[in-house]
């Protein structure tokens, strides 16, 4: 199980983010639970270099640019220097600011070429009676997956994160069995791009409104292989509830 807590743009204070660190450090005692965190790009270059825990860090998004003459943008190669393992992308925040389905595609190459496990966002906006949402989410696994070979689809992690479950509270998020439904679909879809048992094996990670209360509820027996996790991600005491109870 992996469990990646995207900080967002929440933390703003070095002490908060080293606070935050110690905590996630601090769950790596379990060997089949790993810990991956992704703060703002400022606190990943801050506690990555010269990290020695098994906490892994991932970066929350990627430029298009692989470097040179462009102004204020972070690419793969300078946190993948900084030692994240991990790059978070197709975010449905920046999907909101008009990142496209074909820039996500090409920052997923750029993160494999940089030895960057890519986390790859898919998510419906809302869900309609025609189930129209289903070939929403089927476009944009195209759209990531096409171009990869067999070796790097199995590398790269899909997150799927309806948009309506995002930042809400438990109560509100998707039902353990609407969620292992979901991972079905999904996993069938793969199936058209993976061979023999690559589906399955594939890793499909959930976000949207996890928090201690659900967590347990939505790891079991759902088929997911981890969670993605916002706002319960950036207060040491929840995010600590919240990976015990997947113990
Ligand atoms: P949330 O965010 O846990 O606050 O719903 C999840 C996400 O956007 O990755």
């Amino acid at each position: 199980m992996i469990v990646v807590g995207n900080w967002k743009a929440y933390v703003e204070s070095t002490e908060k983010a080293k606070k935050l660190f110690a905590a996630a450090k601090r769950l790596t005692t379990k060997p089949d639970i790993e810990i991956v965190i992704a703060p703002s790009s400022p606190y990943l270059g801050l506690l990555a270099a010269g990290n020695r825990s098994k906490v892994a860090f991932a970066a929350q998004d990627l430029s298009l640019s692989t470097g040179g003459a462009a102004t204020g943008e972070i690419t793969a190669g300078m946190v993948s220097e900084l030692g994240a393992t991990y790059a978070i992308l197709g975010h449905s925040e920046r999907r909101a600011m008009g990142e496209t389905d074909e820039m996500i595609s090409e920052k997923t190459r750029h993160a494999l070429a940089n030895k960057l496990i890519p986390i790859v966002c898919i998510g419906e906006k809302e869900r309609d009676q025609d189930a129209r949402y289903l070939s929403v989410l089927r476009a944009q696994i195209a759209a990531v997956y096409t171009p990869l070979s067999q070796k790097e689809r199995m590398q790269t992690i899909i997150a799927y994160e309806p948009i309506w479950a995002i930042g809400k509270t438990a109560a509100e998020a998707i039902t353990p069995a609407d969620l292992g439904e979901m991972v079905l679909y999904i996993r069938k879809v793969l199936t058209e791009y993976l061979p023999g048992r690559g589906s399955e094996k594939a890793r499909l990670i959930y976000g949207g409104s996890i928090e201690p209360a659900n967590a347990r509820n939505l790891a079991s027996g759902t088929g997911v292989d981890g969670f993605l996790i916002g706002h319960a991600s950036v207060d040491s005491d929840t995010f600590t509830n919240l990976v015990k109870a997947l113990y």
